[in-house]
């Protein structure tokens, strides 16, 4: 006898690539049709955020180049957001803060970023939507966005430091 598993709905952590990796820094593709496909890929990114304590995640961190990304900052129960084709509409004030990328392991870099943002951006479900966010939302928000044009948090370091964390994660996987 045989037995069949059918799995259903089986969001599935992703493996997050990380610096220097090249897709990293590549400009992510426009989504042009919201199907199941992009669907998925954005589930298997929240499973993957939600396993390693991270707020947000960019869909090139799981090494997809397609505008997609996903944040929750966890202030209450339905803060997920899931989001395609984001882009930053309007942006007010400066706000300073230390931000850590899953991306970017064992660093912290103090980035100036703008307080308050409109992204428009496609719902899971292809319909247009909008939303107003401050504060670690805000700047959350730009950080993943960042992700989609292939900028990463380790680009507004010194070159010494920057060249030092590069050594250090070779040296950590055995390279030279
Ligand atoms: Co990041």
């Amino acid at each position: 006898m045989q037995t069949i598993y059918i799995i259903v709905n089986s969001d599935m952590k992703r493996e997050i690539i990380t610096y220097p990796n090249p897709l990293l820094l590549k400009i992510s593709d426009e989504v042009e049709a919201v199907g199941d496909e992009i669907r998925e890929l954005l589930d298997d990114m929240v499973e993957t955020m939600y396993a390693d304590d991270g707020i947000g995640l960019a869909a090139p961190q799981v090494g997809i180049n397609l505008r997609a990304i996903v944040v929750d900052i966890r202030k209450g129960d339905s803060d997920l957001l899931q989001m395609i084709n984001p882009e930053i509409i309007s942006s007010d004030g400066i706000e300073i803060m230390e931000e850590g990328c899953l991306s970017v392991p064992g660093m912290l870099v103090r980035v100036e970023r703008a307080a308050e943002v409109v992204v428009r951006y496609l719902n899971i479900n292809g319909k247009e939507s909008e939303i107003e966010a401050e504060g670690l939302l805000a700047v959350a928000l730009q950080h993943e966005i960042d992700h989609l044009d292939g900028r990463l948090i380790i680009d507004g370091v010194s070159r010494l430091k920057k060249d030092l964390y590069t050594r250090k994660v070779k040296k950590a996987r055995g390279e030279r």
